[in-house]
Formats: structure tokens, C-alpha cells, sequence
């Protein structure tokens, strides 16, 4: 099956022709990141005005760099939610139109199920089942238990700041560039992660919950503090890096002593980071199953995953062109609302 994605839920306008959802023919990306930096974080006007600018130029981009027409694909996959609204519309409208006019099938992906299937792109892995997916990125950090491509069930959450969202108001308070996790993680290569003893959120009875928005505060007081106006913002950077990375893998490690799972993914923009990629593999190696981490292109917000998803959940996800509509707050589960008009 041939399928072009089609993904702006955030700030990055990307788009991709995948070949039987491993393949990646193309993949392309308009990181908009220069026009948001100035202001600190992600402006939602801005990014749709930018996806209208950008989007009908990099559909035809993916297509001429996968030597593919309109015309020989099997299918337009989009991300319906959850995310930006103004954003989501652009992409939702622009495959819309194109599998109307085409009379090409319509899938509409859940953008956090297209992380959860990234790592199959470009890897030569297959997925088995059941795998265990721990989603980090800057809107979500959950675990999940994956059945099937169409039995996906969120088994732990975050209950106030995502990991990539702890990341950003972090960097800001150490003064670095927006996004933050990448200079965080840069960072932090210079300093010492046991500089600092920034608290660990302790997993609550049987719950597979998460918390971090206690340790960004911490990092704040101390940063305020006399000994932290002194103290090396590297060794601040590793030490915190160090505390969100310890949360995410007790909590992975928990949620995998209850079930019989033959791999464990990692997937969303955070999993790019250099320490919690280590972490995992070492992990892995411990827990003695499969420790499957996205090439980094596939890592943050890509249209590859998108299209990769809709391969697997194929009818489950089939939209009417005519009134699919985006869905910013778009549950994880069940699957297949998004098809619903
Ligand atoms: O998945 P993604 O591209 O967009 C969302 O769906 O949220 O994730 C973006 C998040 C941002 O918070 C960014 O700071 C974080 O991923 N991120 C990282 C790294 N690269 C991106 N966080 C930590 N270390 C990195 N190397
Ligand atoms: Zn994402």
C-alpha cells in the first residue's frame, strides 16, 4: 500500500509518501521553529498561517522526491487530532480535497498512535504483539499497552506537565533557547548528573502515573536559591535530565512486569533525547526484551508515522472526505472517531 501522510498538529508542516508502512519514500519537514523562537514557545496563529503558507508545496515536495502521482497511491493518510486546532484544519482540509478529488480512501490518524508505530519505519522490525510504547513528547507522556494496531490502551499518564513541556519551561529558566529539550540535552553532555538532587516523582501504590511539574519547581527555587545562582547550569541541566529520565524508566519498568510484552517502544519528540535513549537501551538489556527507539527524523513530529499507522489500522480509520472534521482534543481511545462524522 501506498500512502501519503499528512501531518500539522503542532508547528511542523510535514509530509510523506510510505511504501506498506515501513518504507519511507519521503519525508518532509518545515520545522517552523525560527518564527516561534522569538516568542518563547509555539504561537498557534502563527503555525496555521505557516501551514497554509507551507503545506501545498510539500505535498508536491513528498511526491516528487518519492517519484510517486497522485494518481498511483493507494490512499491519504492525516492526522485528525489531537492538537493545535487552527493547525489540525489546515492538514484535514488539504487531504480532504485531495481524496476528493482524487477518489482516493481517507484515513484520519490519532498523531499520538502515528508515534507509537514510528519506530517501525525504515528499521527492518516488524511489530509483535503485545508491546509496551512509552509516548513522550511535548504534549503527552503515557504508557501503553498495544494489542493490535486497533487495541491501543493508555495504562499510565502524566498528571500535570508533559516530559518535553518539563524540558521547555526548564530551559527557559536556565535561560536557554526554545525548543529546550535539544539544549537541554546538549547541555547537559558537559555536566554532572548527580551535581544535583532534584526529587524523583514516586510512583503512588499500584498506579503507572506520573507527575513533573513538582520537579520543575524545584529547579526553580533552586535556581533562585543563593547556591543556585552560583551553580554550573550544566551540571543544573544534567541533574535535571537525569531526574525525568529515572521517573520515565521506574514507571516503563513497572508497567512491563505486568504483561507478557515482546517489546518496548520508546517514541515522541523527547525520545531523541542522548540520556533517556541510553537509559532505555539499557533497560532493555536488563529487562532482556526488544528496546525499539525511531531513527531521530521519525523521533519528533513527522508525517512518515502518520502514514505508517493508517497502513496498520487501515478501515478502522477510513474518514468520509466530505465530513471529516479535526478533533483537537481527540480521545486515544477508541479507535475510529475520528472516522465518525
Ligand atoms: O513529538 P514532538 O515533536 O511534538 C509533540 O507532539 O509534542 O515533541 C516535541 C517535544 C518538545 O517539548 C521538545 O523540547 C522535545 O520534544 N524534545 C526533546 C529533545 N528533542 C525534542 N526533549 C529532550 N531531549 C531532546 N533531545
Ligand atoms: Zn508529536
Amino acid at each position: 500500500m501506498l500512502l501519503l501522510g499528512i501531518e500539522t498538529s503542532c508547528d511542523d508542516t510535514a509530509t510523506a509518501v510510505v511504501r506498506d508502512g515501513r518504507v519511507a519514500l519521503s519525508n518532509v519537514s518545515t520545522n517552523q521553529d525560527a518564527f516561534h523562537a522569538k516568542f518563547g514557545g509555539i504561537v498557534p496563529e502563527i503555525a496555521s498561517r505557516q501551514h497554509v503558507a507551507l503545506l501545498g508545496a510539500a505535498v508536491q515536495d513528498a511526491l516528487e522526491r518519492a517519484s510517486a502521482t497522485l494518481a498511483e497511491l493507494d490512499g491519504i493518510a492525516v492526522t485528525a487530532g489531537p492538537g493545535l486546532i487552527g493547525s489540525l484544519v489546515v492538514g484535514v482540509a488539504s487531504a480532504k480535497a485531495l481524496a476528493f478529488a482524487s477518489g482516493k480512501p481517507l484515513y484520519a490518524v490519532n498523531h499520538l498512535h502515528g508515534h507509537i508505530f514510528a519506530p517501525f519505519l525504515e528499521s527492518g522490525v516488524e511489530p509483535e504483539y503485545p508491546f509496551l510504547a512509552l509516548l513522550v513528547s511535548g504534549g503527552h507522556s503515557q504508557l501503553v499497552h498495544v494489542a493490535s494496531p486497533l487495541d491501543l490502551r493508555v495504562v499510565g499518564r502524566t498528571r500535570d506537565d508533559a516530559a518535553g513541556e518539563a524540558f521547555d519551561k526548564t530551559a527557559r529558566l536556565l535561560g536557554l533557547p526554545f525548543p529546550g529539550g535539544p539544549a537541554i540535552d546538549r547541555l547537559a553532555r558537559e555536566g554532572n548528573p548527580a551535581a544535583f538532587a532534584f526529587p524523583r516523582h514516586r510512583a503512588e501504590g499500584a498506579s503507572l502515573d506520573m507527575s513533573f511539574s513538582g520537579l520543575k519547581t524545584s529547579v526553580k527555587y533552586f535556581l533562585e536559591s543563593r547556591a543556585g545562582r552560583g551553580a554550573n547550569r550544566a551540571d543544573v541541566a544534567a541533574s535535571f535530565q537525569a531526574a525525568v529520565v529515572d521517573v520515565l524508566i521506574d514507571r516503563l519498568g513497572r508497567a512491563a512486569r505486568r504483561g507478557a510484552y515482546r517489546a518496548a517502544v520508546l517514541s515522541g519528540g523527547v525520545a531523541a533525547n542522548s540520556e533517556l535513549q541510553s537509559a532505555f537501551a539499557r533497560w532493555g538489556r536488563r529487562a532482556g526484551i526488544p528496546a525499539l527507539v525511531p531513527h531521530l527524523r521519525f523521533c519528533t513530529d513527522n508525517a512518515a508515522m502518520i502514514a505508517a499507522a493508517a497502513d496498520r489500522q487501515g478501515e478502522a480509520v477510513r474518514a468520509d472526505p466530505l465530513t471529516l472534521s479535526a478533533d483537537p482534543n481527540l480521545p486515544f481511545e477508541p479507535l475510529g472517531l475520528a472516522a465518525t462524522p
